[in-house]
C-alpha cells in the first residue's frame, strides 16, 4: 500500500481509504460480521483511512468501526473521518436554506458528542458537514463552531462532503483558509473537480478525499441493465428507470477502452481517480473481505498509465445536461 499526505494535517495516509457508508444500512442487507471482517481485511492490508458518518444507520457504521479499531488497540495509527448531517430539511440544502438553522452551534456541539461516543474516542480525527451549499460561503457560520471545537481538542482536523450536483460549492472556502479537508466525488464519469478545485486544493494544502470513485459499482463493469437491487439498497433510486441501462452502456464503452491494459475495470476505476497527484486518498466502498482484498490491491499496482487516462477523460458523463438529449 503506498501512502500519500493528507494536505495541511500532513497525515500519512493510505491511496485506498475504507468507504463505510455501507455498513450502516442502505445498500441491501448488511451483516455486521461481514462488516467487522471486511474491515480488518483492509487495515491488514495498510489501508489507514476510515470515512463513515453520522447518518451512516444513526451511528452503527461508526460503533462497527470503533469495534475493530478497539479489537486492533495498539497498533498502526488509522484516521477516521467522520460526518455531521445537517438539521432535517432539502438534502442538498437549497439556496435559500439558512445555515443557522440547518447547522445550528448548539446541534453541531451536541452531535460531535454523540460521534465521540459511538467511535468511542475523545478527539475526531476529521469532521466533515456532510453537505453544503455555496449559498453558505459567505457567512459559514458553522465553520466558526468546529474552530472552536478544533481549539477545545474534540476534533483535530475540519472538512466538507461536497453536494452531489455542484463539485464546485466549496473552491472559495478553500480559497478563504476554512477547510484541512474535502471530500469530492471525482470518477471516470464526474470529472469536474479537476478544473479548480484539485488545482485550489494543492494551492492551499487542503487533503482530498475522493468517494464513489466506482459510482456506487457500476464502474466495476458487474451490472446488466437487468441487474435487481435488493432491500433497502438505496440504488433502486439512483439507477431507477432507464438509469441503469444508460450507465451499463457507458460502461460497456470504457471497459472497450480499457481492455486489458488495466487488471479488470474496478481497479482501472480506483486507478483513475488516484491519478491526480493532489488526491490524498480514494475511500472504496467495501461490504466483505473479498472486496477489501481487490480494491486494496490496486495500492500496490502502478498508476494507470497517461494514454489509458487520456482515453477515459472522453467518457466523462454531465448526467445533468439536457442539450445533448438522453
Ligand atoms: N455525501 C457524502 O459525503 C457521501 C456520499 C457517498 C459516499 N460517501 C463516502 O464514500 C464512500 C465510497 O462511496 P460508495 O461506497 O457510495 O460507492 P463506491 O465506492 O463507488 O462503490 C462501492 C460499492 O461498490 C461495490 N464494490 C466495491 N468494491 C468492489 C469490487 N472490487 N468489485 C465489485 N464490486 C465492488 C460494493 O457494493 P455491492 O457489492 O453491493 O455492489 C460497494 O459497496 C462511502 O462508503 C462513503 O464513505 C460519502
Amino acid at each position: 500500500m503506498r501512502y500519500r499526505n493528507f494536505g495541511r494535517l500532513g497525515w500519512p495516509v493510505s491511496e485506498i481509504g475504507f468507504g463505510a457508508w455501507a455498513l450502516g444500512g442502505s445498500w441491501g442487507p448488511q451483516d455486521d460480521a461481514e462488516s467487522v471482517a471486511a474491515l480488518h481485511q483492509a487495515l491488514d492490508l495498510g489501508c489507514n483511512f476510515i470515512d463513515t458518518a453520522l447518518a451512516y444507520g444513526n451511528g452503527r457504521s461508526e460503533r462497527v468501526i470503533a469495534r475493530v479499531l478497539g479489537e486492533r488497540s495498539g497498533g498502526d495509527r488509522v484516521y477516521v473521518a467522520t460526518k455531521i448531517p445537517p438539521a432535517p430539511g432539502a438534502w442538498p440544502p437549497g439556496p435559500r436554506d439558512d445555515i443557522t438553522e440547518r447547522f445550528p452551534a448548539a446541534y453541531l456541539r451536541a452531535k460531535v458528542e454523540e460521534c465521540l461516543r459511538n467511535l468511542q474516542t475523545d478527539c475526531l480525527d476529521l469532521l466533515q458537514l456532510h453537505t453544503w451549499t455555496r449559498a453558505w460561503n459567505r457567512a459559514p457560520s458553522a465553520l466558526e463552531t468546529l474552530r472552536e471545537l478544533q481549539r477545545e481538542g474534540k476534533i483535530l482536523g475540519i472538512g466538507i462532503s461536497t453536494p452531489e450536483p455542484d463539485q464546485n460549492a466549496l473552491n472559495d472556502l478553500m480559497r478563504d483558509g476554512w477547510l484541512d479537508a474535502v471530500q469530492v466525488i471525482y470518477n471516470i464519469f464526474e470529472q469536474d473537480p479537476a478544473a479548480e478545485l484539485l488545482p485550489l486544493a494543492a494551492e492551499h494544502k487542503v487533503g482530498v478525499i475522493v468517494r464513489v470513485a466506482l459510482d456506487e459499482g457500476s464502474l466495476t463493469g458487474k451490472f446488466t441493465a437487468g441487474t435487481q437491487f435488493i432491500g433497502d439498497d438505496f440504488r433502486q433510486r439512483y439507477f431507477a428507470g432507464d438509469r441503469l441501462a444508460r450507465t451499463v452502456a457507458r460502461v460497456e464503452k470504457i471497459r472497450a477502452v480499457v481492455g486489458d491494459r488495466e487488471p479488470d475495470l474496478a481497479a482501472a476505476a480506483l486507478k483513475f481517480a488516484l491519478k491526480p497527484a493532489t488526491v490524498s486518498t480514494v475511500i472504496a466502498g467495501m461490504r466483505n473481505p473479498e472486496q477489501a482484498r481487490r480494491n486494496c490491491a490496486v495500492g500496490d499496482l502502478p498508476p494507470i498509465s497517461d494514454d489509458v487516462e487520456q482515453a477515459l477523460f472522453a467518457h466523462q458523463w454531465r448526467r445533468g445536461q439536457w442539450y445533448d438529449g438522453k
